[in-house]
């Protein structure tokens, strides 16, 4: 069976898609693409049907990845029954799903948790700043897929 896994950010435009981007060349270095269902979503509707952030592509782009066939959706309650894991960029993110995921909470996880290199536990929101700050949603997200990795390897959900 899939194991399948949803970012979460607040406009899928920035943070969610860089995850999905990112987590999903991972999963084909490890041959493991077809064991894992990989999707984003924003929990504002702001950008329904928007491709990612132009600077968010050329960022993601420079690290091979390529964001171009992403769309903005919102993520909804269905989301939450559908997918194993509900991966939030920061607090707001995470507060928000709770609210929606009804008796399916334990689903709902800060995707820094899986960071081994980071302290933080919010992958802070580039929107409004330079552009370094794509720079280091790459780094933290990097990691972060690879302690994902990690974690569904231990708990065997490739078995
Ligand atoms: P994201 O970044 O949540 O990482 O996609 C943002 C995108 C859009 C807005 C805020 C954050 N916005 O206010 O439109």
């Amino acid at each position: 069976m899939q194991v399948k896994v949803l970012f979460v950010c607040l406009g899928n435009i920035c943070r969610s898609p860089t995850a999905e981007g990112v987590f999903r060349k991972l999963l084909e270095r490890e041959e493991l693409e077809s064991r894992v269902h990989v999707d984003s979503a924003g929990t504002h509707a702001y950008h329904v049907g928007a491709p990612p952030d132009q600077r968010a592509r050329e960022a993601a782009l420079r690290r091979g990845i390529d964001l171009s066939a992403i769309r903005g959706r919102q993520a909804e309650p269905s989301d939450i029954l559908e997918f194993d894991l509900a991966l939030a960029m920061d607090r707001e993110n995470y507060e928000n799903l709770i609210t929606i995921a009804g008796g399916h909470a334990h689903k709902v996880r800060l995707f820094m948790e899986f960071s081994d290199r980071f302290e933080e536990n919010e992958v802070p929101d580039p929107y409004y700043g330079g552009p370094n700050g794509f720079e280091q949603v790459l780094d933290m997200i990097e990691d972060a897929s690879e302690g994902l990795i990690r974690e569904l390897r231990r708990l065997r959900s490739f078995e």
